[in-house]
């Protein structure tokens, strides 16, 4: 069902402050994160084995130790039980709970949920992310989405719903026809769907010309398995280079919360020139921020989640889907996907 030997997005760096203790579930598995004094991210199973109460309503105390609310319990920052506050104080060899790999990089928190050695070469390149200033970057933002997440993969790998579920914000009629191309490399997918002399959806015309005339589109999505997405669009003359234009990077982090639900991360950047230099920058942070919300949690996700809830009532109906040309790269994700996990399966059974 989860490919386990792999990163994945638990939370925004600034989401886990000091001395909390902060619950999380990710494929199927309650987990509890806090910072050592260090200030490094640790990640414990978010189950006392004693009477099983979840661990984050317990205590973080000194020496990293996180103490169960119940009855005292102390474990260690790897999930050794460290102390036994009742009788002769004994500690059962099997009083532990499980530690996980994790890793803080590009303003987010990784974790690990595999059994194989955790690979930090593996985590995704989300550099731009790293120059996090308030003009460069839009909030880092957060959904949880009451679907499966191959279902939200399906819906940014083909954008040709772009033109009917969010005319005038990121599509626009001009936006349905383009020559699609998909490219696989390893187990990344590229989907590019360039445009000529179209006029610009609201988000391209704002961050480029903002004069609503023809403009040339790139637009690229990749994917990355698990389930690492980054779109890189802009916008420039018709005819042109791609280096007169201006554009938007966005980064787009899917972690399967449970089969039925999906933790969602997503940040962009500008790219490109900023041709009106009397732009108030904070004024656009703000407006390009919140666009791209209203258009993912607005438009997408009360879509994403009424198609999941039939495929769930109707599952002998909804077994064999039309497909589209525009379906191309979504198949050949999951296709990787399901590959992944049946190899995965097979080499630990
Ligand atoms: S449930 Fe945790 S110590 Fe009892
Ligand atoms: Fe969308």
């Amino acid at each position: 069902m989860f490919l386990r030997n792999a990163w994945y997005a638990a939370m925004w760096s600034e989401a886990l402050g000091a001395g909390s203790l902060v619950p999380r579930t990710i494929l199927d598995e309650p987990l509890v994160f806090f910072r050592k004094a260090s200030g490094e991210v640790a990640a414990l199973t978010n189950l006392c084995p004693h009477k099983f109460a979840p661990l984050h309503l317990g205590k973080l105390l000194p020496g990293d130790r996180v103490q169960c609310g119940y009855h005292g319990l102390e474990f260690g920052s790897s999930g050794e039980c460290v102390r036994n506050p009742h009788g002769s104080e004994r500690i059962s060899p099997n009083c532990k709970v499980r530690g996980h790999s994790t890793i803080e990089r590009h303003s987010m928190i990784w974790i690990w949920m595999g059994t194989a050695p955790a690979d930090p070469s593996l985590v995704p390149d989300y550099s731009f992310m790293d120059d996090d200033s308030e003009y460069h970057i839009t909030r880092r933002d957060f959904l949880r989405i009451k679907a499966n997440y191959r279902l939200v993969a399906d819906n940014l790998m083909d954008l040709s719903h772009s033109p009917y579920l969010h005319d005038g914000v990121i599509g626009g009629p001009d936006t349905i026809k383009s020559d699609i191309r998909v490219e696989q490399e390893g187990n990344t997918v590229k989907v590019h769907r360039p445009k000529q002399d179209v006029r610009p959806t609201g988000l391209l015309d704002r961050v480029y010309r903002k004069d609503g005339e023809p403009v040339d589109i790139w637009s690229t999505i990749r994917w990355t398995a698990p389930c690492y997405i980054l779109n890189d669009t802009g916008a420039y003359p018709p005819g042109g280079q791609r280096t007169e234009g201006s554009g938007v990077l966005g980064a787009h982090l899917l972690t399967p919360e449970t089969e039925d639900t999906t933790l969602y991360h997503f940040a962009a950047t500008r790219t490109g020139n900023v041709l009106d230099k009397n732009e108030d920058q904070v004024v656009f942070r703000q407006w390009f921020s919140d666009a791209r919300r209203y258009a993912f949690a607005e438009q997408d996700e009360p879509m994403i989640e009424a198609q999941y809830q039939m495929r769930k009532a109707y599952p002998a109906a909804t077994t064999r889907p039309i497909l589209l040309e525009t379906d191309a790269g979504p198949v050949r994700c999951n296709r990787i996907l399901d590959e992944l996990i049946r190899t995965e399966q097979q080499s630990s059974s």
